[in-house]
C-alpha cells in the first residue's frame, strides 16, 4: 500500500476510534459507537497488513484466521455475567503481546539504531516489556478473582509496599544495565526485569480485595492501553500509539469515576488491602426476616403509586430483565410511576445494568443514575431490589468497620416497603452481611429472580 494511503487510513481509523468512544458514552448512541470502533479496527488491520513492512503472509493469515474464529466463538458464547472475566483475559493478551513485541524488537537482526535513536528505542522496549508484563499477570489474577477461582480476599503480605518498591528499584537498576549493554547482551537484564514485573503484577492485584475489583478491571484496561502505546513506539506505528493512548487515558478516567462512585482514593485502591471478600470485621447482623410471596408482591405493586426497581448482579444471572420490562409496561399502563435506579458498580462491569435493560427495551428516560434518584426513595411506595446486595447495604453508611464503609449506596430502606429478590441469605460480592434484609419494612422474596418475576407477572393483569 502506498505510504500516503496508509497514513490516510490510519487517520480515518483514529477518528473512528474517537467517535466510538464518544458514542459509547451514552446509551442511546452506544450501538453506533460500537460499530465505529469495529469499522476503525477493521480499517486499521487491513491498512497494516497491506503496508510495505508486512511480508510474512504465510504465518500472518492463518494466525488471523484462528484468532478471528476463536474471538467469534467466544463472543457468541459468553454470557453477560462472564463479560468482566473475558475483558480481563483480553487485557492479559495485550500485556503478553507488548512483552513479546518488546523481545522481538530487541532481538530483531535487521534493526540498527545508533546514538540517541538507540537509547530511545531501548527505553521503549524496556518500558513496554515492564508495563506489558505487569498487565499480563495482573489481568490473569483479576480473571481468577472475577471468576471466583482465586479468593476475593486481599493478600496483605507484611511489608508489601516495600516489596513493590524493591521490585521497582531493582527494575530501574536492571534498566540501567540493559541500556549500557552492547548488542543484545542486555537480554539477561531484560529477562530478570520481566520476571520481577510478572511478580509485581501478581502481587498488585492479589493485594486488592473483592470490593475494589471494579476499579481493578478499569485500571488494567488503562495499563493495557499504555502497553499498546509502548508497542506502537517500538514498532513506529502511529495508529497503535494513538489507540493505546486513547485506551490508556479512557481507562484511567473510568478508574477515577469508579473510585469516586465508591468513595475511595485511587492511590489507596492501588495500594490494596481493602474489601475482604470473605469474613469481615463488620458488626454482626441480627433480627427477623419476613418473607413475602409473589402474589402479595404483585398486589403491592398494583396498589402503589410510585415504584423503583433496583437491578443488581442477580438480575443478570437470572436473566430476569425481559420479564421485568413487561411488568414495568403493565404497571405504567395502569398509571403507576415506575423508574429504575442504577448504582455505578451494580453487576460486574461498568454499565452492566444499562446494557441489560436496553436489551430488554426498557425506555431510557426511566433509567436513572444513583445521584438522580437517591433522594426520591422516601416518597416511594414500593422498591424491588432484584438480585442486588452490596449496592443497597446500609452498613456502608452506618458501620464504620464495614469493609464497604463510605461507599455510596442506594438508600432503598427509606421507601415504604422494600422487596428483596434473592435465593438465600448469602452475602454479595464484597462478602458483607446486609442489615437491609432485617429491616421492618423489608420483605424477602426467596427464589431465582426469573421465576419470581414470572410469578409476579402472572398476578398483574395486562
Ligand atoms: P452483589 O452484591 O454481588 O449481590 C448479588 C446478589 O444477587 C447476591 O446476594 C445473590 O444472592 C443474588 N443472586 C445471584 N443470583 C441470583 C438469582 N439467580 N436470582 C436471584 N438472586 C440472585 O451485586 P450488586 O449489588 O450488583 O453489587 C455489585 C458488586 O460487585 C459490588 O460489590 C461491586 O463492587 C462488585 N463489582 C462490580 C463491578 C462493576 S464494574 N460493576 C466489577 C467487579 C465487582 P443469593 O446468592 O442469595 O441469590
Amino acid at each position: 500500500m502506498i505510504n500516503g494511503l496508509m497514513t490516510v487510513s490510519y487517520i480515518a481509523a483514529a477518528i473512528l476510534f474517537i467517535l466510538s468512544l464518544g458514542g459509547l458514552s451514552q446509551q442511546e448512541t452506544a450501538r453506533r459507537g460500537n460499530a465505529y470502533g469495529a469499522l476503525g479496527m477493521a480499517l486499521a488491520i487491513f491498512a497494516t497488513i497491506l503496508g510495505a513492512q508486512v511480508t510474512g503472509f504465510t504465518l500472518l493469515l492463518p494466525a488471523i484466521a484462528v484468532g478471528a474464529v476463536v474471538g467469534w466463538v467466544l463472543a457468541v458464547r459468553v454470557e453477560m455475567t462472564q463479560m468482566p472475566e473475558l475483558v480481563a483475559s483480553l487485557h492479559s493478551f495485550v500485556g503478553l503481546a507488548a512483552t513479546l513485541v518488546g523481545y522481538a524488537s530487541y532481538l530483531d537482526p535487521h534493526a540498527h539504531f545508533e546514538g540517541a535513536d538507540k537509547t530511545i528505542h531501548e527505553v521503549e522496549i524496556f518500558l513496554g516489556v515492564f508495563i506489558g508484563a505487569i498487565t499480563f499477570t495482573g489481568s490473569i489474577i483479576a480473571f481468577g478473582k472475577l471468576r471466583g477461582s482465586i479468593s476475593g480476599k486481599p493478600l496483605t503480605l507484611p511489608a508489601r509496599h516495600w516489596l513493590n518498591l524493591a521490585g521497582i528499584i531493582a527494575s530501574i537498576y536492571l534498566g540501567y544495565v540493559f541500556m549500557n549493554a552492547e548488542g543484545t547482551s542486555g537480554l539477561t537484564a531484560l529477562l530478570i526485569m520481566t520476571a520481577i514485573a510478572f511478580l509485581i503484577g501478581v502481587h498488585l492485584v492479589m493485594a486488592i480485595g473483592g470490593a475494589d475489583m471494579p476499579v481493578v478491571v478499569s485500571m488494567l484496561n488503562s495499563y493495557s492501553g499504555w502497553a499498546a502505546a509502548a508497542t506502537g513506539f517500538m514498532l513506529s506505528n502511529d495508529l497503535l500509539i494513538v489507540t493505546g493512548a486513547l485506551v490508556g487515558s479512557s481507562g484511567a478516567i473510568l478508574s477515577y469515576i469508579m473510585c469516586r462512585a465508591m468513595n475511595r482514593s485511587f492511590v489507596s485502591v492501588i495500594l490494596g488491602g481493602f474489601g475482604t471478600g470473605g469474613g469481615t470485621s463488620a458488626a454482626a447482623v441480627e433480627g427477623e426476616v419476613v418473607a413475602i410471596s409473589a402474589a402479595d408482591t404483585g398486589e403491592l405493586l398494583t396498589e402503589a403509586r410510585e415504584v423503583i426497581i433496583v437491578p443488581g448482579y442477580g438480575m443478570a444471572v437470572a436473566q430476569a430483565q425481559g420479564v421485568i420490562s413487561e411488568i414495568t409496561k403493565r404497571l405504567r399502563a395502569k398509571g403507576i410511576k415506575v423508574r429504575f435506579a442504577i448504582h455505578p458498580v451494580a453487576g460486574r462491569l461498568p454499565g452492566h445494568m444499562n446494557v441489560l435493560l436496553a436489551e430488554a427495551k426498557v425506555p431510557y428516560d426511566i433509567v436513572m443514575e444513583m445521584d438522580e434518584i437517591n433522594a426520591d426513595f422516601p416518597n416511594t411506595d414500593a422498591v424491588l431490589v432484584v438480585g442486588a446486595n452490596d449496592i443497597v447495604n446500609p452498613s456502608a453508611q452506618d458501620d464504620p468497620n464495614s469493609p464497604i464503609a463510605g461507599m455510596p449506596v442506594l438508600e432503598v430502606w427509606k421507601a415504604k416497603t422494600v422487596v428483596v429478590f434473592k435465593r438465600s441469605m448469602a452475602t454479595g460480592y464484597a462478602g458483607v452481611d446486609n442489615p437491609l434484609f432485617f429491616k421492618e419494612n423489608t420483605r424477602m422474596l426467596f427464589g431465582d429472580a426469573k421465576k419470581s418475576v414470572d410469578d409476579i407477572l402472572a398476578h398483574i393483569p395486562a
